[in-house]
């Protein structure tokens, strides 16, 4: 009775783990949502907004004051030139943004390359798009190998889709490697799609760079970020995608019929957003870099193997060695035994290689992450 489509997915562990976090009364460390307030200034334009009658559908493609702001945001921070006209679609969320771009590119059987570890919606967005998808691992250090990239594109490739910094493992894509792929996009004819959700969120003098930005990949690149991770509004869903006229034009039409157009009044309260002073970025990589240090600390402490993410908000980490369970099991017994909710590696990976890790956030107060540590510390205890 059901649609094959359907069939390729399972619901999303991740949340899952958070239903299960709530029946234990654990910590919730799997999904990667803020327990702190949002801007006091980003509340207050939101309900300000709802107050001044911004209740109505507002255009399909997003506000056209909030599309210009983003427009001036992306030349400047990201040094993409994009047409508020024409070219930039305001969507509910950057997860409606990264679906709608499947749907505007992917005939059936077109195939996806997509990095592995990887965030796990990406493997329901090819489902659902009719794509097939072809996994390239990242290698232990988290660099591409060149030859393992280029031997999986083929005449079917249509996308490339990146995450940059990348949720789980915290890469932050160097220009070298975003050069590389970028000319494969163009040898092979491909769209590069680029999840860029937590380019605010870098450590240690990192850089963030849009393969939009690079020679000739204006006309091949949808860009997609949002509010969700940088203003902590992960409820609001306002998200969008920069892309050149043909594109978007596709883009806006399946856009328009999923959702009609995401919240106003938020739309509205994100112009605010978008006007935050340069400080506010610097103060949020600071706090988020104090949070990874402390978390990366307590996790090693406890027995778990990992590196320090260079971008985003969450430790990939080794299971302890000899406890005989895989990543399944034990994030079971982390969360009802320990009190404490992480993700199994399984979620971010086609390979057995996720059976041996768990994802921890630390996008949280910094009392939610010392009582975390103190739970943890039981695993050696
Ligand atoms: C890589 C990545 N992309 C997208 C999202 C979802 O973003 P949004 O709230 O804008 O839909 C998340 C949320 O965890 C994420 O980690």
């Amino acid at each position: 009775m059901l649609a094959r489509r359907t069939g390729h997915f399972v619901e999303s562990v991740i949340r899952d783990m958070t239903r299960l976090s709530l029946k234990h009364n654990a910590i919730n460390l799997a999904q990667g949502f803020p327990d702190f307030p949002a801007p006091l200034l980003l509340k207050q334009a939101a309900a300000n907004a709802i107050m001044e009658n911004f209740n109505q559908y507002s255009i399909t493609w997003g506000a056209k004051d909030l599309r210009d702001e983003i427009s001036r945001k992306a030349r400047e921070y990201n040094h993409i030139e994009a047409d508020p006209e024409t070219e930039i679609t305001v969507t509910c969320g950057s997860t409606e943004a990264m679906m709608a771009s499947m749907l505007a590119l992917i005939n059936e059987g077109d195939e996806v390359v997509v990095f592995e570890p990887f965030y796990e919606n990406y493997g329901p967005d090819a489902a659902v798009s009719g794509a097939v998808p072809s996994f390239v691992p990242l290698n232990d250090d988290n660099s591409i190998d060149e030859d393992t990239l280029e031997s999986a594109f083929n005449r079917k490739t249509r996308v490339i889709i990146l995450n940059t910094p990348n949720n789980p493992c915290g890469k932050v894509f160097t220009r070298r490697e975003l050069k590389m792929i970028a000319d494969l996009c163009v040898d092979n004819d491909v769209i590069a799609v680029t999840d860029e959700i937590y380019e605010y969120i870098l450590y240690d003098n990192k850089k963030h760079i849009s393969i939009g930005s690079l020679d000739d990949m204006k006309e091949r690149t949808i860009t997609i970020s949002g509010f969700s991770k940088t203003y902590s509004v992960i409820g609001w869903r306002i998200g969008y995608a920069l892309a050149e006229k043909n594109l978007t034009s596709a883009i806006r039409k399946v856009h328009d019929f999923l959702t009609v157009g995401a919240p106003a009044p938020l739309q509205h309260a994100c112009v605010t957003a978008l006007k935050f002073p340069d400080s506010y970025y610097r103060e949020l990589a600071s706090m988020y870099d104090g949070k990874r240090r402390f978390l990366h600390r307590a996790l090693i402490k406890s027995g778990f193997k990992c590196k320090m993410p260079e971008g985003a908000y969450y430790v990939l980490a080794d299971i302890p060695e000899g406890t005989g369970m895989d990543d399944m099991a034990f994030a079971k017994y982390m969360v009802s035994e320990v009190g404490v909710a992480a993700v199994p590696g399984s979620s971010f990976y086609k390979s057995e290689e996720g059976k041996h890790k768990l994802r921890f956030t630390f996008s949280k107060k910094d009392e939610t992450l010392q009582e975390a540590a103190k739970r943890l510390a039981h695993l050696n205890a």
